[in-house]
This record gives structure tokens, C-alpha cells and sequence, in this order.
């Protein structure tokens, strides 16, 4: 018997799950960029910190992959990829900091909301899919209150 009966249910998890994975890849993309794009003094911690992330961010991406294919489903290829992320296109300003740490809190968010959905989704039909997803969900509140204290001290030494 199929996990997750409900065939039509399923795929809808499958689905929001895909989502999940190619919002995680976009955002090793972003991440790796911006670690290395970024100019200047006050920006050395804001790259490492984007740095160390990309590691776990992929880690996210290959849980949510296992997990499409555990429920039936197929990992995308790179044909299937559709860009999301302007904010955290590279800038004229590579000194731009501030910039930088609003597109992470915004993709951040993004992950945040779209995983809260998830595991709403998964309700009582998918505990295995909530459980993992909370999990994440968790890192990325993580990542979020990280820049969010970042975005602070930087918007402060703009004055
Ligand atoms: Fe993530
Ligand atoms: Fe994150």
C-alpha cells in the first residue's frame, strides 16, 4: 500500500514539496553569489554567514528530493528551473550590503511561509512529510532571525 493513501493528497504534497526543493536550489544559487559578489569591510560577515548556509540549504534541497521520490514523485531536472529570487540579484554597488541581507530575510521569509503551508497540507494524511518539514522550518526561522539581527546593526551604522 502506497504511503499517503489519498492519491489526489499526495500529489498535492508532491507538488508544494517540488516547490520546496527548487526554492532550496535557487537558494544555494543566491547564497554561493552573494558570498562572493560582496565588497568591503562590513561585508565579511554577511558573506561567511552566506557562505556557511549554502551547505545546509543544499542539505534542505536533498531532503525534500528523497522525500519527492519516497511519495512516488520525480526529482525535476535543471530544465524545470524557474528563477524567483530578484532581490538577490548581484548589484552595480557590491558594497550594497544592506541590500544583500533584505533579499535573504525576503527569500527567508518566502521559505518560511511556503513550508508552514506544507505541513499544513500534510495535516493528518502525511506526519513523515510535516515532520521533516518542520525541521527545516525550523533552520530557515534560524537563518531569518540571524539577518534580521544583521539588517539592524546595518541599518543603524548607515546613519
Ligand atoms: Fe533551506
Ligand atoms: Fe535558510
Amino acid at each position: 500500500m502506497p504511503i499517503v493513501r489519498n492519491e489526489k493528497k499526495r500529489a498535492e504534497i508532491v507538488k508544494l514539496l517540488t516547490q520546496a526543493y527548487w526554492m532550496e536550489m535557487e537558494t544555494v544559487q543566491s547564497y554561493i553569489a552573494n558570498s562572493i559578489n560582496l565588497d568591503g569591510v562590513r561585508a565579511e560577515e554577511i558573506k561567511k554567514s552566506l557562505a556557511a548556509d549554502v551547505m545546509e540549504e543544499l542539505g534542505h534541497a536533498q531532503l525534500f528530493a528523497k522525500r519527492i521520490k519516497e511519495l512516488y514523485g520525480t526529482v525535476p531536472g535543471s530544465f524545470g528551473f524557474k528563477p524567483k529570487q530578484r532581490s538577490l540579484q548581484p548589484r552595480a554597488d557590491t558594497t550594497d550590503v544592506v541590500n544583500v541581507i533584505k533579499g535573504v530575510i525576503e527569500a527567508e521569509q518566502g521559505a518560511i511561509d511556503h513550508y508552514v503551508k506544507l505541513i499544513n497540507t500534510c495535516s493528518d494524511a502525511d506526519p513523515v512529510t510535516a515532520d521533516m518539514v518542520t525541521t527545516i522550518l525550523a533552520d530557515e526561522e534560524g537563518h531569518l532571525r540571524l539577518f534580521e539581527g544583521f539588517l539592524k546593526e546595518y541599518e543603524k551604522g548607515k546613519q
